[in-house]
Order: structure tokens, then sequence, then C-alpha cells
């Protein structure tokens, strides 16, 4: 095999109150690279598109430190060409760098003849999230792999689980248009819990579980309420107490941060409802040109390949 095409969706980090703990891949957004076998000591990227702002040097991108970190890990000594189609914005707390990662990770694996498996290819993965958000987290690395809704139980060591999405869920992004780094976002956050803010949120991690499990929308749209890294971060997206209350009254069941924002999720429970919560959060942010919504569907596939040759 000379060369792959894959694509990587975006993800929902967190799902509001499972911080660095739960993540959803959703439909509609994603990055997509062909991976190119080239002569040993090759490591380049060709073509870039979709972030004007991304690097094109190969110690500085996602893509290649990762694809990288998995021949060295293979012991394979053969160069790799890299094209980069961007859909998710970097920044915007939707699994940019995660996309981009796991992408990398599973088309240099499926060159080499598919060495790794996915659990292995998650810490592979891995290399490029640090590099990106300075902090080792897995929320948007796993369900942007293995699609579905997914649970960080551990990462030292890393055990993920994984759930199926409720079929009646949609959900309305909002992503305004300004840019939050992870890194950054991380930074603001508090050291210190009380006790009595764990407690809220140990409620609202199970309740998030449940409500998966047995598809209750509403359960989950209570649940997703965070109490650990919301009240730190709300402050930096533009409107978002606005935006809150006007998808809340416009039939959204509940509504939080994506990953470190500043996009953010409302849930709903059908179609109309959806389309009703999107109205309303498009005209709380219409003088906003850059910001962007839409309507979108858990994503039960993760990164796959589109073709070989
Ligand atoms: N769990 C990460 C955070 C997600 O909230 O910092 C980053 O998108």
């Amino acid at each position: 095999m000379k060369s792959v095409e894959i694509y990587a969706p975006a993800s929902i980090g967190n799902m509001g109150s499972g911080f660095d703990v739960f993540g959803m891949a959703i439909e509609g957004a994603g990055d997509r690279l062909i991976v190119e076998r080239a002569p040993a000591g090759t490591l380049v990227i060709n073509r870039l598109t979709g972030d004007p702002d991304l690097p094109l040097d190969p110690q500085k991108n996602i893509v290649t430190r990762v694809g990288a970190a998995v021949l060295a890990a293979a012991g394979s000594r053969i160069g790799l060409r890299f094209e980069i189609h961007k859909e998710i914005v970097a920044g915007s707390g939707l699994g940019s760098s995660a996309a981009s990662a796991c992408a990398a990770a599973a088309g240099v694996n499926e060159l080499l003849g598919r060495p790794f498996d996915n659990h292995q290819l998650l810490e592979l993965a891995g290399v490029g999230e640090q590099m990106a958000s300075g902090s080792l987290h897995y929320d948007n690395l796993a369900p942007a792999l293995l699609g579905g809704f997914c649970i960080i139980r551990s990462t030292q060591p890393l055990e993920v689980l994984t759930l199926t999405p409720p079929d009646k869920l949609w959900l309305v992004i909002m992503r305004p248009g300004v840019v939050i780094k992870t890194s950054a976002a991380k930074k603001i956050l508090p050291d210190h819990l009380e006790l009595h803010t764990a407690i809220r949120q140990f409620g609202n991690i199970a309740g998030v579980v449940v409500a998966i499990q047995q598809q209750d929308i509403a359960l989950l749209g209570r649940a997703i309420e965070d109490h650990v890294a919301a009240p730190a971060r709300s402050p930096l997206i533009p409107h978002f107490e606005k935006a809150r209350q006007a998808a809340l009254a416009a039939g959204a069941l509940g509504f939080a941060i994506a990953g470190s924002g500043p996009a953010m999720f409302a849930v709903c429970d059908n179609p109309d409802s959806s389309r009703q919560v999107l109205a309303a959060l498009q005209k709380v942010y219409k003088h906003d040109t850059r910001a962007k919504a839409w309507i979108t569907r858990p994503d039960h596939t993760g990164t796959r390949i589109l073709s070989k040759s």
C-alpha cells in the first residue's frame, strides 16, 4: 500500500460535567488526511487546507509529530508525505487537535499493515494532544478514534469505556468567532474543589452515564451542568449566559461548553426543537460574523479509512 485517505470526526470533550473524562464524537465536521509512503528520511506536509494558521513545519505540526511517533514505535524507516484538510477550527473546543492526531496515527498504522491496536493508537495520538494543549487528556482523542460516547476511566493505565449514544439525541453546536487555546483554558481552572462542589459534580457525572444508557435525553440535559470548569471558563465566551438562556427558552433540554470552548452545545430530543434552538442561538450571535452554528448528531464510527491505493 502506498497511500491512505483517512477521516476523523470532531468531538465534544467533557460533555459538560465529565471534565477530561467524557467525550462524544459528532457528525458534520472532521479532518481528512492523505498519507503517502515516501523515501526514508522524508517527513513533509505537501498541502494544508482549512486553517492557514497551522504550521507546515513537520516539527511543529501535530500530524507529522504523531506520524513520526508511530513510525518510531513500529521501528519503521519509511518516510511520510501528508496532505491535511481541516474542517475543525483549531481552538474551538471541538477536538481539532484530537481529530488530526487520530487520523495521523490510524493512517500511518494502516500504511504499515496495522501493527497497532486502538489502545496503542490512542496512546500514540496522545503525543499530538500533549503537544497541542500542553497536557495529556483523552476525552477528545477517544471519541475521535472510536466514535460514540467515551469515558476515560483512567489515564494511567489508560482505560477507555464506550457507550452507544441515544438514538433520539440531537445536538446544536454554536461556535462564536473567538479562539480559546485549551492550554490557556486549563490554566485558569481552580487547583482545588470544595467538597460540596465535587459532590454536585459526582451526581451529574453519574446522571450522564445513566442518561446515555437509558436513552433519557431530559436527564442528559440536566446532568451536563458543569460546576468545575464552566464557572471559570464561561466568562471567556462572549454572551455565554445569554446564549444558555436563549437555548433553554427555545426548548433545549440542557446547555454546556464543548471542551474548553468557545463552542457550546445544546441537547435536544427531536429535530424540530433543535431547529428552534439553532434559530435562537443564531439570533444571540447575529453580530458575530465569524460565528457558526449547526445541528448535528453523534458520530458512531470514529476514525475511518476513506480510500487506499
Ligand atoms: N477536557 C479538555 C478540557 C477538553 O476541558 O480542557 C479540551 O477541549
